[in-house]
């Protein structure tokens, strides 16, 4: 196959990232990855180069734009904790939002397409299956920093697209685990775990996620895209409750709280959840049921 455009992701280290970079590979493009310190994702490819850049750093992110010229950025890397943003408000704000300044003001130089990975934090949680065109109103620090950039994305003057997604799972290849794999093991080795069951989210399969993002990069689509499970909405400890129950697991391990009993430091949006219709209709994305990916990754 020959290569086709080249693509400047960062984040390659992170969760997103490390299913991303071979499927953007195998799809034919140039892959350039930007991750913090060591490369940790073992892909062997000459259309693959990685880059150890802290985004914050204008002048390593300068000498990197000297040598290559991306024709697609993704920004994917992030402080994804919000407890952690909430806390380090200054940090967050320089690695969410003046990082994603910085890639658009090299970007705006060669003319890039620019797509930005965000998230449903970015809306108050009052109102649930959001749509492409409601209004956001995030509740929390991350979301707020995820919003700024969405907002700077939205004023590039060259093809620009946001795609949205919600509590993504699955195996992480490197790195933290995510709330499911956290759960899994917690249950294999027979200990307690509280979930709260008061917050509902339409939870994201790692492989439907990338596969949509694959689609909207190749079929070059602008704008703002949902992508996440489809309905029904479920609370952390019904995604648990369900995982115990598909692999004979012992429910009585799980243990349902609340907001108001398990305090966080972020506030977290009561019910978000993303209606997928536009990507359904448009991109013919069909994400896989809960029980079916849980099985996909945990057998
Ligand atoms: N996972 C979800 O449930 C979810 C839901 C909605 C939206 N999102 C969005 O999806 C995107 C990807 O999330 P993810 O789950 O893959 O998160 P992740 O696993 O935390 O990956 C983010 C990556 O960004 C890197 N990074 C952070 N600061 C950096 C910096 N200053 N310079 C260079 N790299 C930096 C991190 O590096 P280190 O590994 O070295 O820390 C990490 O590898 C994020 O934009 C997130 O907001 C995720």
């Amino acid at each position: 196959m020959q290569p086709k455009d080249s693509i400047l992701i960062t984040g390659v280290n992170g969760f997103l990232g490390n299913y991303l970079t071979p499927v953007l590979l195998n799809a034919g493009y140039i892959v350039y990855g930007i991750g913090k310190g060591m490369r940790r994702l073992p892909i062997i490819d000459k259309k693959f180069q990685y880059y150890d850049i802290d985004l914050t750093d204008s002048y390593s992110l300068q000498q990197l734009f000297e040598i290559i010229s991306p024709n697609i950025i993704l920004h994917a890397a992030a402080n994804s904790k919000p407890d952690d943003c909430e806390l380090h408000q200054e940090s967050a704000y320089t690695i969410n939002v003046q990082s994603t300044k910085l890639l658009l003001d090299f970007a705006e130089k060669i003319k890039s397409r620019f797509v930005y990975i965000s998230t449903d934090f970015v809306f108050d949680g009052e109102k649930g299956l959001y749509k492409e065109t409601d209004e956001p109103n995030p509740i929390n620090y991350y979301g707020k920093t995820k919003l700024l950039s969405e907002q700077l994305v939205t004023q590039y003057p060259f093809p620009n697209t946001i795609i949205r997604t919600v509590l993504v799972y699955g195996k992480p290849l490197a790195g933290r685990q995510n709330i499911l794999s956290f759960v899994y093991a917690k249950l294999q080795n027979r200990e307690p775990v509280q979930l709260v069951n008061d917050q509902y989210r339409t939870p994201t399969y790692i492989k439907d996620l990338v596969w949509g993002i694959k689609e909207i990069v190749e079929h070059e689509k602008t704008g703002i895209w949902h992508l996440s499970g489809d309905q029904p909405l479920m609370s952390p400890y019904e995604m648990g409750m369900q995982l115990a129950d598909t692999f004979e697991l012992d429910k009585s391990l799980l243990h349902p709280v609340n907001h108001t009993t398990f305090k966080e430091i972020a506030l977290r949006p009561r019910t978000t959840g993303l209606h997928i219709q536009k990507a359904q209709t448009e991109l013919n994305y069909r994400p896989t049921p809960f029980e079916k990916a849980l099985k996909k990754i945990f057998t």
